[in-house]
């Protein structure tokens, strides 16, 4: 992947998620289907509307949501300058899009899999969700902070066990970390296989119970990025054996033991 295959696509719909009062923070991005050949679950593109020209230099990396060959949707929390203006686009409006980028989550249809996501995390679990040819075989498990109505949970939980915890005080955190030490425990007892997507403190909590049940684990990153395509360098982690790769083509999903987080 390069920039070469930056496509400049159409805007097709803009969606506020959810009722509350954090409804703003939240929002669906439909984008025109480029030329792809295929995509899968876990990877991401790189976005940046044509109407920033010098006034944010850098595309801004989001996980691929789902895509149909008609459209690409992309699920996504308003959290700074760059997603406030994404907000603010309208149909029609035209966006780089670099992708699809970065390796995928493992999918193995017959083995039991459980996905944890922490808060915006979930966004590539529907992909997975809706592309795995044996749904009855998964579980999801969603720790958010915001109001549930604000995250895709229901649709998937419709499809899949769904089980969530929200985070409003102290004792709810343990709640948390109680759960997915509970879960991951009982996947690695039955040789099932975890995947995670979340804020760091989430995943270095999955690494931690993965190592100590030694559990098959995968986490996905969201280090900051700049190209997302390995050239800047500004995505830097260090595998397992301490060496540095970039997380936009050598991951962004690493086996939890074969990564530093
Ligand atoms: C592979 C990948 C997939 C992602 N998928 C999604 C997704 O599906 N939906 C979604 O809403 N977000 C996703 N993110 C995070 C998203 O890219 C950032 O939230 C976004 O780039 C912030 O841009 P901004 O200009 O609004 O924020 P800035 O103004 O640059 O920063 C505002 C705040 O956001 C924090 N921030 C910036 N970049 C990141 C980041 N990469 N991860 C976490 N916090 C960040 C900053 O530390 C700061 O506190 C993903 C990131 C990666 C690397
Ligand atoms: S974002 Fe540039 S090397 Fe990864």
């Amino acid at each position: 992947m390069s920039l070469r295959n930056c496509r400049n696509v159409k805007v097709l719909e803009v969606s506020p998620v959810g009722q509350s009062k954090a409804a703003g923070e939240f929002f669906e991005l439909k984008l025109e289907y480029p030329d792809w050949d295929g995509w899968k679950p876990g990877q991401f593109v790189m976005i940046r509307p044509v109407d920033w020209e010098l006034d944010l230099l850098w595309g801004r990396p989001f996980s691929i949501c789902s895509a149909d060959g008609e459209s690409v949707t992309l699920f996504i929390q308003n959290v700074g300058r760059g997603t406030s203006r994404i907000a603010q686009l309208q149909p029609g409006d035209m966006v780089a899009m670099w992708g699809p980028l970065g390796n995928s989550f493992a999918m193995e249809p017959e083995t039991p899999t459980l996905l944890l996501a922490g808060g915006i995390g979930i966004a590539p679990f529907r992909g997975y969700v809706e592309s795995h040819p044996h749904p009855e075989n998964l579980q999801l498990f969603l720790a958010h902070r915001m109001p549930l109505e604000c995250y895709p949970f229901e649709t998937l939980s419709d499809k899949v066990e769904g089980q969530c915890i929200i985070e409003e005080k102290p004792e709810d955190l343990d709640a948390i970390i109680n759960t997915m030490k509970g879960l991951i425990q009982e996947y690695a007892e039955k040789g099932g296989l975890i995947l995670s997507c979340g804020p760091t403190p989430f995943m270095k909590t999955v690494q931690r119970f993965a190592n100590e049940f030694d559990a098959r684990a995968q986490v996905s990153l969201e280090n900051r990025m700049a190209c997302g395509v390995g050239a800047c360098l500004g995505c830097v982690t260090k595998d397992g054996e301490g060496h540095h790769v970039q997380v936009c083509t050598k991951g962004p999903v690493f086996w939890a033991d074969k990564v530093e987080l």
